[in-house]
């Protein structure tokens, strides 16, 4: 049974990863734990080269420019991995961008956030599943929110988008599992990035008195992935909450209403 489940765990040693994002923040973070868990490379891929050179050479990674809301870029990305390692086998979907605002905000800033935290992941999927399901064997990794699963207070695009990409891995999930393909969803609150410095101010302090380490994200998501956990939850109070929303919609509106007027301060 031991080594029935060994079997069934995703080890970093020895694989072929490519984390998007990967120059700052969580995905920094998940590169430099994938380099020390013994990953044969790690792909640092982001919008700004200059900040994935930089932890390219740290941890001995290779960088490559990307800009996710792009289907040939992220296409090019793929194919670069491709020919150079022969398989890809745990693709890291994990850039993203956050908008503060509702109905108001342009269509230019919807378009762009939808771009980036929706359809990359329907990108990542079509430049990586093909190769995945003639090997049988993929690994997609998506960094969604506990936005995705509750909402974000102040910020109508970010809890539509990180709810799209959820059900998009939730439908990757379902549609391929049996045929050899793992997908998580990771959904944490608050993280120390330049994102939650700069980004969803309105959300108040709340988000920031429980925000974690990058490092430590990471941490849980090497855990995670062994566990081959559809759900990987850095504040594992997130899991009473939704289940909270699933048991009383209503009153868990209520007191989203509630804790919006505590902490919610418009910009
Ligand atoms: N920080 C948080 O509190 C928090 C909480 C929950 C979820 N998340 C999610 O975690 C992910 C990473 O966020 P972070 O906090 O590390 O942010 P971050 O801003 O520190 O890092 C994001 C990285 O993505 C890159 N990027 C932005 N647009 C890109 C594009 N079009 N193509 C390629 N790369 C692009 C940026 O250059 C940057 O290196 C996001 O999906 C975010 O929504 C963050």
């Amino acid at each position: 049974m031991t080594q029935r489940l060994k079997e069934h765990q995703m080890e970093i040693q020895g694989k072929v990863i490519i984390v998007t994002g990967g120059g700052h923040g969580i995905g920094q973070a998940l590169c430099r734990r994938f380099a020390a868990g013994g990953a044969r490379v790690v792909i640092v891929a982001d919008i700004d080269l200059a900040s994935a050179v930089t932890v390219a050479e740290e941890i001995q990674g290779i960088p490559i420019a990307v800009d996710v809301s792009s289907d040939s870029s992220v296409q090019a990305l793929a194919r670069r991995a491709l020919e150079d390692y022969g398989h890809i086998d745990l693709f890291c979907s994990n850039a993203g961008i956050a908008t503060d605002g509702g109905a108001e905000v342009s269509d230019a800033d919807w378009a762009r956030i939808m771009g980036i935290n929706v359809m990359a992941h329907i990108y990542a999927a079509r430049a990586v599943l093909p190769s995945m399901l003639d090997r049988g064997e993929g690994y997609l990794l998506q960094t969604v929110s506990a936005a995705g699963l509750l909402t974000q207070i102040g910020s109508a695009p970010y809890s539509v988008t990180k709810h799209a990409a959820l059900a998009f891995a939730e439908w990757l999930s379902i549609t391929y599992g049996d045929r050899g393909i793992k997908v998580s969803a990771l959904c944490p609150q608050g993280v120390k990035t330049q994102m939650l410095e700069n980004s969803l101010k309105g959300a108040g302090n709340f988000l920031h008195e429980s925000a974690l380490e990058p490092a430590h994200v990471a941490d849980i998501v090497v855990k995670g992935l062994a566990g081959e956990r559809f759900l990987i939850l850095p504040h594992p109070e997130v899991a009473e909450y939704f289940k909270r929303k699933a048991g009383d919609y209503d009153r868990w509106i209520r007191g989203m209403r509630r804790l919006q007027d505590k902490v919610f301060q418009p910009q």
